[in-house]
């Protein structure tokens, strides 16, 4: 049987990876000329893949690009022994190489270097901080020093950076991370995360330490004209058939959301034999909503009553005057004071984003879900 020709649940690269290039062309020029760059967009639009993409296009020998995902670090301390470990493996080809930067440059310290048994590429290092400052400080320097000893450039991708909001004292944190980045003269940082919200703040309140700290992208999503010669031509390359419209009801259901459209496109894909009918769409979508059914459950079983009545009412496509009496009256929502509550409660939950006075679902299948399951008011 022919190959699955749709990916998602990972970043996609390579010829499962579409458009995007106005973005990659973006993102490519800042990295490579030192541009300090913040890349922001809800979940599943593709930032990873964007981010991974540029990487595997930029191939000058004087730029070395390291990617750092960060969204396991609980602490200042995970964060700094992710920083090191992936910056002394992605600047040094071999094994010697990495034991020697290694040991030039925090023999104060690393403990213990230990290899998984079977592979070279998978080693850790042991920290320890005998003086806390002074090895905070090795490290965050570590990036302009192997630079100028290779003459390189540096830029460093950190993935999910939202992260470094939820440590402790994270202003003190961030502070600490800017002060130093900032002074570096070969060394670029491109900072990538979801949840808008608190990318947003971490970047564009007056107050916080990264305030303007770069160029900010705002991912948009790809458009219907690009995915539908990208989901033909796909059917095509593996023997089905797919016509346009069929391919734009895909994008519509989704809202052209990109991981819901590589799966949605899946599970169509599988039906067709080798013709898609309209009816198997159909199917596919109730079949997506069934596989998210636990998830949507769950995050229900989370929210109080006036946060499901004001995601009902997004869901029935109403995403602005909420101050309204008639609003209020027809949803439940209780007050208008009470309405600015829960859509920020719903905001930090990730479900809604707010522009200006406009609000819109975050996840257009659980949009779709709420829809069809729970019953209107
Ligand atoms: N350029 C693209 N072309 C085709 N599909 C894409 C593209 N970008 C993203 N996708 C689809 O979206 C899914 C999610 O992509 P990715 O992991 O890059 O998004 P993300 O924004 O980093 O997500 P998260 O917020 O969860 O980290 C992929 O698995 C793939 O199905
Ligand atoms: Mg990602």
């Amino acid at each position: 049987m022919e190959e699955n020709p749709f990916v998602f649940g990972k970043a996609v690269e390579g010829r499962f990876f579409t458009d995007r290039m106005k973005d990659a062309e973006h993102l490519e020029a800042n990295l490579t000329h030192g541009i300090n760059t913040i890349l922001i967009s809800p979940r599943r639009w593709g930032k990873t893949s964007l981010v991974k993409k540029v990487i595997s296009n930029v191939t000058r020998p004087d730029i070395k690009i390291i990617y750092v995902d960060i969204f396991s670090c609980k602490s200042e301390y995970d964060f700094y022994r992710q920083l090191a470990t992936a910056i002394i493996q992605q600047t040094s080809s071999k094994i010697e190489e990495w034991m020697i930067t290694a040991k030039e440059f925090l023999s104060r310290l690393i403990t213990k270097v230990s290899f998984s048994p079977d592979s070279i590429q998978e080693y850790a290092l042991s920290f320890e901080f005998p003086d806390k400052d002074s090895s905070e400080q090795d490290i965050l320097q570590l990036p302009e020093r192997i630079a100028q000893k290779k003459g390189l450039r540096l830029v460093i991708c950190l993935d999910e950076f939202q992260q470094i909001a939820e440590f402790q004292d994270s202003i003190t944190f961030q502070k600490k991370l800017r002060s130093v980045w900032q002074h570096q003269q070969n060394v670029s940082y491109c900072l990538f995360g979801s949840k808008r919200h608190l990318m947003t703040e971490l970047f564009s309140d007056t107050s916080n330490p990264f305030y303007k700290f770069g160029d900010m992208m705002f991912l948009k999503k790809i458009p219907t004209e690009e995915w539908i010669p990208f989901i033909c031509r796909k059917y095509q390359e593996t023997g089905k058939i797919i016509t346009e419209k069929q391919a734009e009801r895909i994008c519509k259901v989704t809202e052209n959301l990109s991981s819901y459209v590589q799966h949605l496109s899946w599970i169509v894909w599988y039906k067709a034999n080798p013709v898609t009918t309209n009816e198997m769409i159909e199917l596919s979508i109730d079949e997506l909503l069934e596989q998210n059914k636990v998830f949507f459950q769950r995050e229900i079983e989370g929210l109080t009553e006036l946060q499901l009545n004001l995601l009902k009412a997004v869901a029935n496509g109403v995403d602005t005057g909420f101050s309204k009496k008639e609003i209020i009256k027809k949803y439940r929502l209780e007050s208008s004071a009470n309405v600015q509550g829960v859509k920020k409660a719903m905001i930090k939950k990730d479900l809604i984003d707010v522009d200006g006075s406009v609000i819109t679902f975050n996840d257009p299948i659980f949009k779709l879900w709420i829809k069809r399951n729970i019953p209107n008011l």
